[in-house]
């Protein structure tokens, strides 16, 4: 299964579906009629859980709000989520939704809102869920069109299972994106980060650039640990996120440069 499976070709826009960026934009080009924006999206993955993935994902959101495209959030599988007002909130969901410009119920945006923060399977268990693919890739089909650019949220890290046999690497082989690696640099983040981008190529999947991301205050040779990330991962470093007193999308955004992202917008004029 994979979103093209599930996607019927139309006459509008593709959605970023293709794993190769040139391929891809040659492809939207193609079918897309003549001034129609292309599309953006990506998948942010992390080195670890509570690592930054939700500041970077606010932060590309925020940015694609600044070039002026409609911009939409997506944290399908989120475990944590609390009742406000009779509906259910997740943190993670709720800054996406802040930081995008699109507002779309979020039985779309988080298809699969566990109550317990817990790793996403025992979540589900728990309320006698199974987290499957379809529901997901169906939410990101009806997200992307009715949106220009789409920033899709993982959970933990890449290969956090969601059930037997599917886990979040799966989703984002199905989906297809090219992905942004988010590597809180901490001790040991080295090892994670060249372990995530061989799960990443494994899948046939693009890494599209990473972020370093200092997490981590008391984190000694950050420079160094840096020039090894640099001389080893296969991707453009968008940019150096320092500790920061109030973190906030725009802040982050601020020391990040995504102009090289497949079909970032600001590169279609
Ligand atoms: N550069 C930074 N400076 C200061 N605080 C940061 C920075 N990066 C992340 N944080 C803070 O660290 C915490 C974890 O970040 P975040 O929620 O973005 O991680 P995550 O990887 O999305 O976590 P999860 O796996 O739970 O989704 C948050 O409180 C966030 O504001
Ligand atoms: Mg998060």
């Amino acid at each position: 299964m994979s979103l093209n499976d599930i996607l019927v070709p139309a006459s509008g826009p593709s959605v970023g579906l293709e794993h190769d960026p040139v391929a891809g934009e040659q492809l939207q080009q193609a079918i897309a009629p003549p001034n129609w924006p292309l599309h953006f999206a990506c998948f942010v993955t992390g080195t670890d859980t509570e690592i930054g993935k939700t500041l970077i994902s606010s932060a590309l959101l925020h940015a694609l709000v600044q070039t002026g495209v409609r911009a939409c959030g997506m944290k399908p599988v989120a475990a944590g989520a609390v009742q406000r007002g009779g509906v259910w909130h997740n943190d993670d969901a709720d800054l996406l939704a802040a930081a995008g410009n699109v507002a779309m119920l979020s039985s779309l945006t988080t298809p699969y809102m566990l109550q317990e923060a817990a790793a996403p399977h025992i979540a589900a268990d728990l309320e006698d869920i199974i987290i499957e693919s379809v529901p997901i890739l169906a939410a990101y089909t009806e997200i992307a069109a009715a949106s220009d650019a789409v920033v899709i949220e993982g959970v933990g890290g890449f290969r956090v299972p969601f059930s037997d046999g599917f886990d979040s690497a799966d989703l984002a082989q199905q989906l297809g994106l090219p992905v942004v690696m988010v590597v809180g640099l901490r001790l040991g983040c080295i090892n994670h980060a060249l372990l995530t981008c061989e799960a990443v190529k494994a899948r046939g999947l693009v890494l599209a650039g990473w972020v370093a991301n200092e997490i981590d205050p008391e984190m000694r040779f950050a420079d160094e640990n840096i020039e090894a990330l640099l001389l080893n991962i296969p991707a453009p470093l968008l940019g150096r996120v320092p500790r920061m007193a109030q973190p906030s999308a725009a802040a982050a955004a601020q020391h990040l440069n995504f102009s090289s992202l497949p079909n970032w917008p600001a590169n279609r004029i």
